[in-house]
């Protein structure tokens, strides 16, 4: 371990990768988190030695003692970014070290030790060099699951002596099934996702492990996603099971539930604020309750709402429900704002639209 760059990776390539034609038909429409490439980065990290044994190898099932501490006491973390394929054929990364801050933010808050920046960004490109032939061309893009878990076997309740960093990449479309223009929300009513002083601010499996009732619930009224309330009074927005949210009001202003430590602070959240600023939109980082959500979609104020992150990107939302009811946004169809930072957003990612902010960062 060279304190400054991080260990080097050794590679060992898989010994029979997926056939050319075979991968082909795979990419052709992989849906989201299905197909998952030939190889995988990890990286070991003990007490004693630190971080050590960086490989790019063959993807493959883990060996793990049933005492792991992760299945026990779910010690884990894990970051979400998209490998674009660029018009020029090249490949590139979007923000990438925004997700490395967070990844090593998280690590601090569920007592892990802290992977370096510059360590976590070798790793992702370390990977796509190697499976490069598994990013997609068009609308798809390769998501990069950078994870860690605590992997020492130890029944024990305290910060874990062991723990593996891995990453995986899975070729992708859209993350609604269809890429459908409009979801629809169901409003939580007995499940909050993150409470004052918790570890709603950290991207942990925990988190969204305490989500599946709800999404399981929302699923059960034909709804896409949840949308959660804040813990303490039950009032404020917050975020939906996977998304950051956003509402456009009619003036062309843009408001998002402000971070405040039970929000997700999503790297396409900070894009799409600082891009509304760009086109010279009013932006508020300021929290909202349904009621007045509701209200104001009634009557024409608020035009649009839509959910936003890496692998939603930015998708409207209709139409919320709700145990008593709920209500239609707009035409219920999606919006022209929402549609239009999409496509801004898509257009830098790919090399399309001018990166004024230098957020693309190309590996290939
Ligand atoms: C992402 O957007 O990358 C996430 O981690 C959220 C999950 C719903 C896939």
């Amino acid at each position: 371990m060279n304190a400054e760059h991080g260990p080097s990776f050794t590679r060992r390539a898989h010994p029979a990768p997926v056939a050319a034609d075979a991968r082909a038909a795979m990419l052709e429409d992989p849906g989201f988190g299905r197909v998952f490439t030939d190889h995988m980065a990890t990286i070991r990290w003990t007490q004693q030695h630190g971080w050590r044994d960086a490989e790019i190898r063959p993807r493959e099932p883990f060996v793990l003692d049933p005492a792991a501490a992760v299945l026990h006491y779910a010690q884990e973390i894990f970051e979400g970014l998209k490998a674009y394929r660029l018009s020029d054929g090249g490949v590139a990364l979007f923000r990438p070290e925004q997700n490395a801050r967070r990844f090593r933010a998280s690590a601090e808050r569920l007592a892990m030790p802290a992977l370096p920046e510059a360590t976590f960004l070798r790793s992702i490109e370390k990977l796509i060099e190697t499976d490069v032939a598994w990013v997609p061309g068009g609308d798809g893009s390769l998501y990069l699951r950078p994870f860690m878990f605590a992997s020492e076997p130890f029944l024990g309740v305290r910060p874990a002596a062991e723990y593996l960093y891995v990453v995986i990449a899975s070729p992708v479309g859209a993350y609604f099934k269809g890429g459908k223009k409009a979801v629809t929300v169901w409003l939580s009513d007995d499940y909050t996702r993150a409470a004052p002083g918790g570890t709603g601010a950290a991207k942990c499996g925990g988190n969204y492990a305490a989500s599946l009732v709800a999404q399981a619930e929302a699923m059960k009224h034909g709804c896409d996603q949840v949308v959660f309330l804040d813990a303490a009074e039950r009032k404020w927005v917050e975020e939906l099971g996977g998304m950051n949210v956003f509402l456009v009001f009619d003036d062309g202003s843009l408001q998002t539930p402000p971070l405040g430590g039970t929000i997700l602070p999503g790297v396409t959240r900070d894009a799409i604020l600082t891009l509304a600023r760009d086109e010279g939109r009013t932006v508020r980082e300021e929290r909202f309750s349904y009621e007045q959500w509701k209200a104001d979609a009634a009557r024409g104020k608020v035009r649009e709402a839509f959910a936003c992150g890496t692998a939603a990107v930015v998708t409207s939302i209709g139409e919320i429900r709700a145990a008593e009811g709920g209500f239609v946004i707009g035409d219920g169809g999606g919006g022209p704002v929402a549609e239009a930072l999409r496509a801004k957003l898509v257009g830098i990612q790919r090399g399309d639209v001018a990166d004024a902010h230098g957020w693309v960062r190309r590996v290939l």
